[in-house]
C-alpha cells in the first residue's frame, strides 16, 4: 500500500486534479495497485479562513507519504508569491526535491505552433532547490549604504545600468542566485544518469555562463566533472541560444539539464511548443524521498471555474508519478491512453482549439484505458 497526499490548491488546480484522480483510479485496478490518499485543503481558501500558509504539522504528515499530487498554487486575491513561496517552494525546499523533471513531448494529434511538424521530445532536468529561489535578498534603504554589500557603489563602479533614475540614491533591491557544487553535481547526474538509462544520447548543459560568470562557471565545472564519469555526449549552450534552438530545430534536443531560473522560464517555452500549458507534466524529485507531482501550469484565474482546463497536463503528472513509483506498465497504460484521445482528436479543450469541456476530457482518457 503507498500512501499518495493529494493538494488540488488554487484556481483550476481541483478541477484538474480530479480528472486525473478518475485516471489513477482506473489504471490502479487495472494493475492491482493500492493507494490509499488523503487530501490537504492547502491554498487561498483555507489561508483566508485560518491564516494559515502550511504548518509544521501538515509538513509532518506530507512526509508520510510515498508522493504528493499538487494542482495549483495561486490566487489574486492574496499578494503574488504568498502562496507560491509559502506553499509550493516551501514543499519543493522541505522535502529537497532537487530535480524539477519536465518531459516536452509534442504527441501526434497536438496542434502545434510550429509550421511544420518537427519531432519535440525532450526532457528539461530543472535544478530545483538554488540559483535565485533561494530567497537571499533585500532592499537598500538610504542609511544602509554602509552594508557589507554596498550594492550601489559597486553597481555605479561597474557601470551598472539600473534602469531607472533613483529616487533615493540608496533605494535599490538585490535577489542573489547561488549554485552549490553538491546542488550543481546532484542534478547534473540525474541528467546523465537518465541520458544513459533511456540511451539519449546528448546533455544539454544550460547556462549563461559568459555574464554570470561565478555562479554559472561553477556550474560548468560541475558539468565536466560528472560528465567525464558517464558515456553521454555532451555540449553546453547558453540560454538564450536554447531558446532560439528550440523554435528553430527541436528535435537536437534530448535531455537539457538547467539551472532553476532558466528551466522555469524555458519549459513554459517548452508546455508551448508542446501544444500549451494545459498539457505539460512536471515531477518534483527527490529520488531518496518524497516526490511531489503536479502540472507545469498555474492556477490559471482566467478559466477557473468555467470547466474549459485541459486536464492532460494533470494526468500525465500522474503517469511520472507512477513511473517514479516504479509502476511503469501502468505509467505507460495511461500515457498511451491520453496519446489515442490526443490522436483521435475528437475531443479537445478549448486551448487546443476544440469545444470539450474538463469532465470530458478526463472521460476520454478514462474510456480509454477501460477498453484496453
Ligand atoms: P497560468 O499557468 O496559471 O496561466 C497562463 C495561461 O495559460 C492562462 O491564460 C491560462 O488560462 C492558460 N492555462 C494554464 N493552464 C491551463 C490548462 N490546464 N488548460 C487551459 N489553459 C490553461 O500562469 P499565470 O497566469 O502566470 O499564473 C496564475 C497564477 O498561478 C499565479 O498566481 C501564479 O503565481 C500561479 N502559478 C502557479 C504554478 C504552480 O502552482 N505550479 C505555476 C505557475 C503559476
Ligand atoms: C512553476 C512555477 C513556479 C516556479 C512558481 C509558481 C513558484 O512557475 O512550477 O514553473 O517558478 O517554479
Ligand atoms: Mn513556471
Amino acid at each position: 500500500m503507498q500512501k499518495i497526499g493529494v493538494i488540488p490548491g488554487d484556481g483550476i488546480g481541483p478541477e484538474v486534479i480530479r480528472e486525473a484522480r478518475k485516471a489513477l483510479d482506473i489504471v490502479s485496478e487495472m494493475h492491482g495497485l493500492e493507494f490509499e490518499y488523503e487530501e490537504f485543503p492547502l491554498g487561498t481558501a483555507h489561508y483566508l479562513d485560518t491564516g494559515e500558509v502550511l504548518s509544521e504539522e501538515t509538513l509532518q504528515r506530507l512526509s508520510k507519504k510515498n508522493a504528493i499530487l499538487l494542482g495549483a498554487m495561486g490566487d489574486p486575491r492574496v499578494k503574488p508569491g504568498l502562496l507560491e513561496k509559502g506553499v509550493l517552494l516551501r514543499l519543493r525546499f522541505h522535502f529537497d526535491q532537487y530535480v524539477n523533471l519536465r518531459p516536452v513531448k509534442l504527441y501526434e494529434g497536438v496542434p502545434s505552433p510550429l509550421a511544420d511538424s518537427k519531432r519535440i521530445d525532450m526532457t528539461f532536468v530543472r535544478e530545483n532547490t538554488e540559483d535565485f529561489y533561494v530567497g537571499i535578498g533585500a532592499r537598500v534603504k538610504k542609511g544602509l549604504s554602509s552594508n557589507s554589500f554596498d550594492l550601489k557603489r559597486r553597481a555605479y563602479e561597474a557601470k551598472f545600468d539600473v534602469g531607472v533614475e533613483l529616487e533615493d540614491e540608496d533605494d535599490l533591491a538585490y535577489q542573489m542566485g547561488v549554485v552549490s557544487k553538491t546542488g550543481a553535481r546532484r542534478v547534473i547526474e540525474f541528467a546523465f544518469q537518465l541520458a544513459e538509462r533511456k540511451g539519449l544520447g546528448l546533455v544539454t548543459a544550460v547556462d549563461k555562463a559568459n555574464v554570470l560568470t561565478e555562479a554559472y562557471g561553477l556550474w560548468r565545472e560541475m558539468v565536466e566533472e560528472v560528465s567525464a564519469k558517464h558515456a553521454v555526449a555532451k555540449e553546453f549552450q547558453y540560454v538564450d541560444a536554447v531558446a532560439l534552438h528550440m523554435v528553430r530545430n527541436p528535435e537536437r534536443f534530448k535531455v537539457l539539464v538547467t539551472p532553476n531560473m532558466f528551466g522555469d522560464i524555458l519549459t513554459d517555452l517548452g508546455a508551448a511548443l508542446q501544444g500549451g500549458l494545459g498539457l505539460a507534466p512536471s515531477g518534483n524529485i527527490n529520488p531518496a524521498g518524497v516526490s511531489m507531482f503536479e502540472p507545469v501550469h498555474g492556477s490559471a484565474p482566467d478559466i477557473a471555474g468555467k470547466g474549459m482546463a485541459n486536464p492532460i497536463g494533470a494526468m500525465l503528472s500522474v503517469a511520472l508519478m507512477l513511473e517514479t513509483l516504479g509502476h511503469e506498465k501502468a505509467a505507460t497504460d495511461l500515457e498511451e491512453a491520453v496519446k489515442s484521445v490526443l490522436r483521435r482528436g475528437d475531443t479537445r479543450t478549448p486551448d487546443m482549439g476544440g469545444k470539450s469541456t474538463t469532465a470530458q476530457m478526463g472521460e476520454a482518457v478514462v474510456s480509454d484505458l477501460k477498453r484496453k
